[in-house]
């Protein structure tokens, strides 16, 4: 077992706290250690954007007010982690360095204002952070009460500048080794006389320049990425040399689309992310909202499968940034903490403790209100969690196993939302993983979210939705992996397109995966928004007739079987459903977007091949299973506004009132079940 934070027997409730903004008032830094001890907190994040107190002018420091509030934390058993302020800088830093801030996408550097406007190939601002967080390392990296250390804050968007130009040429440079008819051929350049001479010639994608290049694109954004990895390791290699066992993670954001988040995980000890989902809206159920939050919480726990997560920041209550800031509604606080542990997170964190008194987050939601009372409803649903947690502490550790992954990539996501073909309002490819994931859910099964160049050992089962982009390896890893027994599920927009983006010839799905499937793909029909389709089962045992909509491939069959049929158009009655045998696995190619229930009736036909078991869940509920040594932990979340009847898997404990359970339970409206067996 891997536990994330070495000295620390709990799972994790707590987050960020502020308390540099109330150093003038030691009434209120007195109460908050008293509240804190009161709603069962056991961690705050510091330090995220106190640089402006660290250093008010250059050179000159202050720590004192840190060491004496992680001292008073500590000797009241709440631990640290210690951020990085590289999120937020001081105004003297961007006046006197300010190749500090960014640069637009039209060329124009921003002005000092705001955070997280840094750029990342700034010499100066990359000497300004490592000066400060050295210092911040060798006063705090070994104190008994830090437990981690935070990299910035949600890191990310790209920059312009001529320094930023320069090292994106410098990337391309070594990437297609220095060598520019290698990158005219991957970009495609000849096509509307694009012919670059030389790198120096390439500026970043801009919507003042160049945008059309899908190459160019595709690699501004990988530089990006390893650009944004480049500055947080510098960061990382500082605070690691003072706290050589101390982990680092930084906290990563909702389907955050200019960073490939795989490739940032790699550098970090811990994954952690800010949950802020749009609990109870008008257009759609609870229990939507919630799935999609599952999708991201499988997202990150599956970047490390040999450890937790972390939820780095959610909200008791409201936030102040959504359209409309609706109030948490009563129990869902509770469900949705449970509901973060289940599905692998070994920490609850909130932003923030307290409410500041003014700024822009003066009205975001936090545990304490400008009321400044522990009695409030947030404050007892705090509290509650805080209890609840203490009475799930021996699960920390433990691992969700799959047996089945949905590949979810980056850079896959990049190709197909820049490539102009299909319809660029329904490609949908994230929604599409997600309608997927509903299906594994509905039947109770935990599967992996992953992206394409990982391991497929673990699995028996991979469904791989529109993965237009086949990265180098890709398509050899599938057929190794169904040769030797997997059941692949591909669906139409399969294998388009190589890792510069250049066409496959020959046919789609392409790199050799038409062997794969036994077929390949003459068109792809894309529908309006208001136009259906159909496929009618006619084999492989499933029967039903099922509606289409956006996307029919017309499949041209070579040696796989036909399981389903379109039932109209001047398609009607060519394959849409197929499946290959290949080696000792099965290759599954679905040619158009089917509806649920015909999806659901596809993948739990092949879940019950496998013999990967599932249990059909009531509407409304969610359903998962950590390890750890001999012990299993199900848990049941009931999203939905009635009562409902559970199957369990098994005789258990209930863990939060000790009763013994077996066969069905019922659980209350919008409550969780958790049960060790
Ligand atoms: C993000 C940031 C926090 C805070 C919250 C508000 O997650 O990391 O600093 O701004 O949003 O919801
Ligand atoms: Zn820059």
């Amino acid at each position: 077992m891997i536990k994330l934070f070495p000295t620390v027997d709990a799972i994790l409730h707590g987050g960020d706290y502020n308390p540099e903004q109330w150093l003038d008032r030691p009434d209120i830094l007195e109460e908050d250690i008293k509240y804190m001890k009161e709603a069962h907190i056991n961690v705050v994040t510091l330090g995220v954007f106190s640089w402006s107190i660290y250093e008010p002018v250059e050179g000159e420091y202050h720590f004192d007010w840190l060491k004496e509030i992680m001292d008073n934390l500590y000797a009241n058993g709440i631990y640290t982690i210690l951020a990085t302020p590289s999120g937020a800088r001081p105004a003297w830093l961007d006046r006197k360095y300010p190749t500090s801030m960014r640069t637009n996408s039209k060329g124009m550097r921003n002005l000092h204002g705001e955070r997280h406007n840094q750029c990342m190939t700034s010499l100066a601002y990359r000497a300004k952070v490592c000066k400060i967080d050295t210092l911040l390392a060798e006063k705090f990296g070994k104190h008994p009460g830090l437990i981690a250390w935070h990299i910035s804050n949600e890191m990310g968007s790209e920059c312009w500048c001529d320094s930023c130009r320069v090292q994106f040429q410098n990337y391309l440079r070594d990437k297609y080794n220095n060598n520019i008819d290698d990158l005219n051929k991957a970009w495609w350049t000849t096509f509307w006389s694009h012919k670059f001479n030389n790198f120096e010639q390439i500026d970043p994608p801009s919507p003042r320049g160049e945008r059309s290049i899908h190459g160019l694109n595709l690699d501004w954004k990988r530089f990006t990425t390893a650009n944004t990895i480049s500055f947080m390791k510098a960061e990382i290699d500082v605070v690691k040399h003072y706290s050589p066992d101390l982990p680092v993670t930084t906290n990563f954001m909702h389907l955050y689309p200019l960073l490939d988040y795989n490739k940032m995980a790699k550098e970090l000890d811990i994954v952690s992310w800010d949950s802020y989902p749009r609990y109870n809206t008008p257009n759609e159920t609870l229990y939507d909202t919630i799935v999609s939050d599952t999708f991201d919480n499988v997202i990150y726990r599956s970047m490390k499968k040999d450890r937790p997560f972390m939820i780095m920041e959610s909200v008791p209550s409201l936030v102040n940034w959504h359209e409309f800031n609706k109030a948490k509604r009563p129990k869902v606080h509770m469900l949705t903490s449970i509901h973060s542990i289940a599905c692998g997170s070994d920490t609850i964190q909130y932003f923030q403790w307290r409410k500041g008194r003014g700024s822009y987050e003066q009205h975001h939601g936090a545990v304490i209100d400008h009321l400044g009372r522990n009695d409030t409803r947030v404050f007892n649903d705090v509290r509650e969690v805080g209890e609840t947690l203490e009475k799930l502490h021996e699960l920390q550790g433990s691992l969700i196993k799959s047996k089945a992954a949905i590949i979810y990539d980056q850079e896959n996501r990049w190709a197909l939302e820049d490539a102009a073909a299909f319809s660029s309002k329904t490609k949908k490819y994230p929604q599409t993983c997600m309608e997927m994931l509903k299906v594994f859910m509905k039947n109770g099964v935990d599967v992996d979210i992953i992206s394409s160049d990982e391991d497929y050992s673990d699995y028996d089962f991979i469904v791989a939705p529109q993965l237009y982009m086949l990265k180098e390896g890709v398509a050899d890893k599938m057929k190794i992996f169904v040769n030797n027994g997997g059941t692949i599920l591909a669906t139409y927009m399969t294998g388009y397109v190589d890792k510069t983006t250049l066409c496959f010839l020959g046919g789609f799905p392409g790199d050799g995966l038409t062997k794969l499937f036994g077929l390949y793909t003459e068109e792809i029909d894309t529908l309006y928004p208001k136009e259906v389709n159909g496929v009618k089962f006619i084999d492989g045992g499933l029967d039903g007739e099922y509606t289409v909509k956006d996307y029919c491939d017309i499949i041209k069959v070579q040696t796989a079987k036909v399981l389903a049929e379109y039932t109209a158009d001047f398609y009607k009655s060519s394959p849409a459903v197929t499946v290959n045998n290949y080696g000792e696995g099965k290759a599954y190619y679905v040619g158009a977007r089917i509806d649920k229930a015909g999806m659901d009736n596809l993948i739990t036909s092949i879940l019950e091949e496998k013999g990967i078991s599932y249990n059909k869940l009531p509407d409304g509920v969610e359903y998962h299973c950590r390890e750890l040594n001999d012990n299993k932990y199900d848990f049941f979340i009931n999203c939905s506004d009635t009562d409902v009847t559970v199957n369990l898997p098994g005789a258990g404990t209930n863990m939060i009132n000790g009763d013994k359970e077996e066969g069905e339970a019922v659980i209350k409206a919008l409550e969780s079940l958790v049960i060790k067996r």
